[in-house]
């Protein structure tokens, strides 16, 4: 089989492609992306809604003709592959995923089963759907993953391509679980894959668990800001339309069976970057400078913290001429500014129905 990475010979063009977890953070951005970018693309969203999706996400694009939405888990091979017969798909990003941290210290079968058991469904899926109709050669399964793989480095290095994998949560071992049966399926099966491993996300439309819209809203609010240990670990930021630019090069030029690494260049300590939102956020309310500093609270470090995360994004820049186009100042304001206009999502989102899908999900998961 196939197994040296290798180009396409000219850029490709899809004419269908299931995007899985596209009600969420990234996946949301993605397809807002592949509909401008594609005039002729079907979109299929497949997105189980668990807490994290929500399709006022996609609110702007819903009428799309081209956009078609569908409820559903990656695990049921049955309704997976009902969508490939219907839509004839001859692409799968795939996206969905449990992707807290802390979540999967807490839920960890949960994680192992949607990222390993939902990836492994999806690919032999596609395994028997591009088998029967011939047209491995022309199709594509992306799997867009996490540079938590690579576990956690010291003060100096970078993560590249051929970093060991070394996960340390049951979230980062999860998806390196994954990243290694979408490999072995390419390996064995001659299944044309792609993989990309990206650094910390940012922007608009993530949900209030993550760092960056947990510690906007509460600072708003003037609510305790809780850091970890002492603040010191250092996390690679990428603005999420930067990633959703990255991944749109990857799918139409990335070479089958390649990884790329995706970043930002743009390492922050936790505790800096939580003063730097402190002093864009209160200059925005009209806050004197410094007001919520005195909200910063530090908490008992989180179990098995990786200490440090960057990306050498080397090789997807020199191979498909992808670099990110906001520096972070520019990208943090204006993800600021987003999240100040749009309270009533914050609101929403964390709202009575995430409170009962969170104990109907999760509750008795070990
Ligand atoms: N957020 C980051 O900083 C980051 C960085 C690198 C890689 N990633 C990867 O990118 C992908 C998207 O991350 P995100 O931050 O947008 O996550 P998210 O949690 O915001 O969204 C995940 C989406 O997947 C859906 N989903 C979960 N389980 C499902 C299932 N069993 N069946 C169908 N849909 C399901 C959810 O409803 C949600 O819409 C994940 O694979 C993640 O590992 C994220």
């Amino acid at each position: 089989m196939e197994s040296t990475p290798h180009a396409p010979s000219s850029p490709r063009s899809f004419h269908a492609i299931l995007v899985t977890g596209g009600a969420g953070f990234i996946g949301s951005h993605v397809i807002r992306r592949l509909l401008q970018t594609h005039a002729e693309l079907k979109v299929v969203n497949l997105d189980a809604l668990t807490y994290a999706g929500n399709l006022a996400n996609l609110a702007d694009v819903e009428s799309d003709p081209r956009y078609t939405f569908v409820k559903g888990d990656i695990r049921d091979a049955e309704l997976v592959g009902s969508l490939f017969d219907t839509h004839r798909f001859d692409a799968v990003l795939h996206l969905a995923a449990e992707s807290h941290v802390d979540r999967s210290i807490a839920y960890p079968l949960a994680f192992l089963e949607t990222n390993i058991l939902g990836t492994a469904t999806l690919l032999n899926v596609a395994k028997q759907a591009w088998t029967e109709r011939g047209c491995m050669d022309e199709a594509l399964f992306y799997h867009v993953s996490t540079d938590e793989v690579y576990g956690s480095l010291g003060d100096e290095g970078l993560f590249s391509e051929t970093t060991p994998y070394d996960p340390r949560s049951p979230y980062s071992a999860s998806k390196a679980s994954s990243d290694h049966v979408v490999r072995a399926y390419h390996h064995t099966y001659g299944l044309p894959v792609v993989i990309s491993n990206c650094s910390n996300n940012y922007g608009s439309h993530q949900f209030p668990e993550k760092l960056i819209p947990l510690m906007i809203r509460n600072i708003v609010d003037q609510r305790p800001l809780p850091i970890y240990g002492e603040g010191i670990n250092v996390r690679d930021w990428l603005w999420v339309e930067d990633h959703a630019a990255a991944i749109d090069a990857i799918l139409t030029q990335g070479w089958v069976g390649d990884t790329y690494n995706i970043g930002g260049l743009n390492e922050w300590r936790n505790i800096d970057l939580v003063h730097k939102l402190i002093e864009i956020v209160d200059a925005h309310l009209g806050r004197a400078e410094g007001h919520s500093k005195s909200l910063i609270t530090f908490v008992k470090d989180r179990a098995g913290h990786d200490m440090r995360y960057a990306i050498d994004a080397s090789h997807l820049e020199s191979r498909l001429g992808w670099t990110p186009s906001v520096t972070f100042e520019e990208g943090l304001t204006h993800t600021v500014e987003w999240y100040l206009n749009n309270q009533a999502w914050m609101e929403e989102v964390t709202s009575g129905d995430y409170q009962q899908y969170y104990e109907a999900h999760y509750a008795n998961r070990g």
